[in-house]
């Protein structure tokens, strides 16, 4: 086992790159397949299907034309800019709730901004990187949810002038800024604020026991000498998007889980089983190889098969064992957008994101009841993965050992992509978070981005040609696709689908693809859209991780951003600037719908001082959970 420098790779990439870079493929996709896929690409833009012309496809959901339509937005929207500041229309206000680093308890001291915590007031405080969130609410308490994704080694260890942990107290505190934090919130005087000692205040880290639950429990890929019987692990880490569930628990989404585990020597190859998933190459740096062997995939080959799943958590019982609910698959999990079938099944559509990589939903066995609720209902049912057609129509096929070849359920939830893969699934642009139109039965789902796009093939060899859904090469602005299920039931097994908007840059690009679609202009062009959410009036909040530069491709487009979608019209408006290097992530509502909790994650991510956010002067940047209330006290969801 070597040092943690020589473990690691350069730490400025995203999780995308970084893995690209660890597991390099050669550009070799199939070049015919490309210009086939254009000439199709050619025959879908003749069938009107960018947004705004009228012979656009599903039916009754077509846009209203830009000269009927009135918008329906009562504000207006802001223009781009590169402050390191949070900017919002006129009308209204935000705050800062809660940021990392911030005590849950009364006897942990405040942030130190000189050595940014330790391992002990870091398990006890709010973790890093706030992601995907919630707000519960149990009579007159409001119990908030929130994942902490990951941390940057250049902020959370930017007291080492390695960047790097230099102590197992610093390697320990990195562990402890992931995982998920559960704290009370309350509101007085218009004033959002934690509860500190609340009862229901809780961190899950990397070492919470959680119970492996559905077909993959108990199977030989899941065992270890830790676990022989295969079915507790510890912890959760780099949880993304979250879910929430008609009987009151929270999701939380294990993405990027690969680069944690260290290979025991730099001749180490990876079996193909491995490399699909990223694990096995070099690390990004945290060092949990030195204090656990559960990361030394020399010792503990089958420790990396307990991660990349769906974790449940009860956020009104502290004392829950949460569970991985395995029967969702093991991906780099980003959402799990849970809806009820009309029969009564429980649906979740999951994506992962990763190049070329695919859109996934779940549907139980058996039927939910609300009064008699099962509480394990996650466990059974059937895995199924998108294939969606030139034609704008889309199936759903299942995973199953007929279907894949593989020997049973529990293979696939261990090798989900695989098994994808060998249905023949449609390979997509990096699907990132799934949201339901409560008003009808409509799915959107944010598709990134995608280098690879025509370019390569994903990391099980699957070639990525062009294709109407993913219709640009090297794709790098990122879509907004949707579909309806036929008879409008979740649990059908064909869909029709077209695109909500394609991302653009109409200034630098007049005409053509790299423009966007008719709803992108100059006013409200933004790239890779990532967090995706809809309020109960069906307006869908449209969030970003994207290229920040303000330069080339991206010049106008300035810091990541929110935007509000109307999904009728097509029209959509710019409500949220960013600081600088953030990214904006993660929504929910007070029960009142007057306060929108919003994310601001790595703000000043590149450590080099141009973020100060949110407290200013010389302080260290940190991601924050942000209130928003409209200053007339009117509902804002
Ligand atoms: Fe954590 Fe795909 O974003
Ligand atoms: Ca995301
Ligand atoms: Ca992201």
């Amino acid at each position: 086992m070597g040092s943690i420098a020589e473990n690691t790779l350069d730490n400025d990439l995203s999780f995308d790159e970084f893995d690209e870079e660890n597991f390099p493929r050669p550009n070799d996709n199939d070049f015919d397949s490309v210009i086939e896929s254009a000439i199709s690409r050619r025959g879908f833009l003749g069938a009107s299907l960018i947004m705004g012309t009228s012979a656009f496809l599903l039916g009754t959901s077509s846009f209203v034309s830009k000269a009927q339509a009135k918008s329906t937005f009562d504000f207006e929207g802001i223009a781009a800019n590169t402050l390191d500041t949070i900017t919002l229309p006129e009308g209204y206000q935000w705050q800062t709730v809660v940021k990392w680093g911030d005590p849950l308890w009364s006897n942990v001291p405040d942030f130190d901004h000189e050595t940014r915590g330790n391992a002990t007031s870091q398990e006890k405080s709010f973790g890093d990187n706030n992601d995907g969130m919630a707000l519960f609410h149990k009579d007159d308490k409001n119990i908030f949810v929130c994942n902490n994704e990951y941390t940057n080694l250049k902020l959370i260890f930017g007291n080492r002038a390695s960047n790097l942990p230099e102590n197992d107290d610093d390697i320990l505190k990195g562990m402890n800024a992931h995982g998920i934090s559960v704290v009370e919130l309350k509101e007085e005087a218009g004033k959002w604020e934690i509860v500190k000692d609340s009862p229901y205040n809780r961190r899950i880290t990397p070492t919470t026991p959680i119970e492996l639950t559905g077909p993959v429990r108990g199977h030989d890929l899941v065992k270890t000498s830790a676990d022989p019987e295969g079915t507790t692990t510890l912890g959760t880490w780099n949880n993304c998007g979250n879910g929430r569930t008609p009987w009151g628990t929270y999701l939380a989404c294990e993405e990027n889980f690969n680069a944690y585990y260290a290979r025991p020597n730099e001749d180490y190859k990876p079996g193909d089983a491995f490399a699909r998933y990223g694990i096995g190459g070099k690390t990004r740096g945290l060092g949990w190889e030195q204090l656990d062997s559960r990361f030394d995939l020399g010792k503990e080959p089958n420790e990396s098969n307990r991660a990349g799943y769906v974790v449940e958590i009860d956020p009104m019982d502290p004392e829950a064992t949460p569970k991985k609910r395995t029967a969702l698959g093991r991906f780099k999990h980003e959402n799990a957008e849970v809806v009820i079938s009309k029969n009564g099944e429980i649906v979740v559509y999951l994506g992962d994101d990763e190049r070329g990589e695919y859109l996934y939903k779940f549907v139980s066995a058996s039927k939910y009841d609300a009064k008699n609720p099962n509480h394990d209902i996650l466990d059974e049912g059937t895995l199924y993965v998108a294939k969606f057609n030139d034609d704008l129509s889309g199936e759903w096929l299942a995973l199953t050992p007929e279907t894949t070849g593989m020997e049973n359920q529990a293979e696939i939830c261990v090798y989900t992509r695989q098994a994808a893969s060998a249905v023949k699934a449609t390979t997509m642009d990096r699907p990132e978070w799934v949201s339901s139109n409560p008003k009808k039965a409509e799915v959107y789902c944010a598709l990134t981005n995608n280098k690879n796009r025509g370019i390569k093939p994903n990391k099980g060899g699957d070639e990525t040609p062009v294709n109407a859904a993913n219709p640009r090469e090297a794709n790098k602005y990122g879509q907004i696709i949707r579909w309806v299920p036929e008879n409008g039931d979740h649990a059908a097994l064909t869909f029709s689908w077209n695109l909500f908007v394609l991302a653009g840059n109409p200034v630098v690009n007049k005409t053509g693809l790299q423009a966007g679609s008719e709803n992108i202009n100059a006013g409200n062009m933004f790239n890779s859209p990532d967090g995706i959410a809809f309020d109960t009036k069906g307006r869908l909040w449209i969030q970003t991780d994207g290229k920040y530069s303000n330069e080339g491709d991206f010049e106008g487009m300035g810091n990541n951003q929110m935007l509000v979608g109307d999904t009728q019209t097509g029209e959509i408006r710019r409500f949220l600037v960013g600081p600088r290097e953030a990214e904006i992530t993660g929504a929910t509502w007070s029960k009142d719908l007057k306060t929108m909790f919003v994310g601001i994650q790595h703000p000043g991510e590149k450590g080099q001082g141009e973020s100060h956010f949110p407290d200013g002067g010389n302080s260290v940047p940190r991601s924050s959970v942000i209130a928003i209330n409209r200053k007339d006290g009117a509902t804002i969801g």
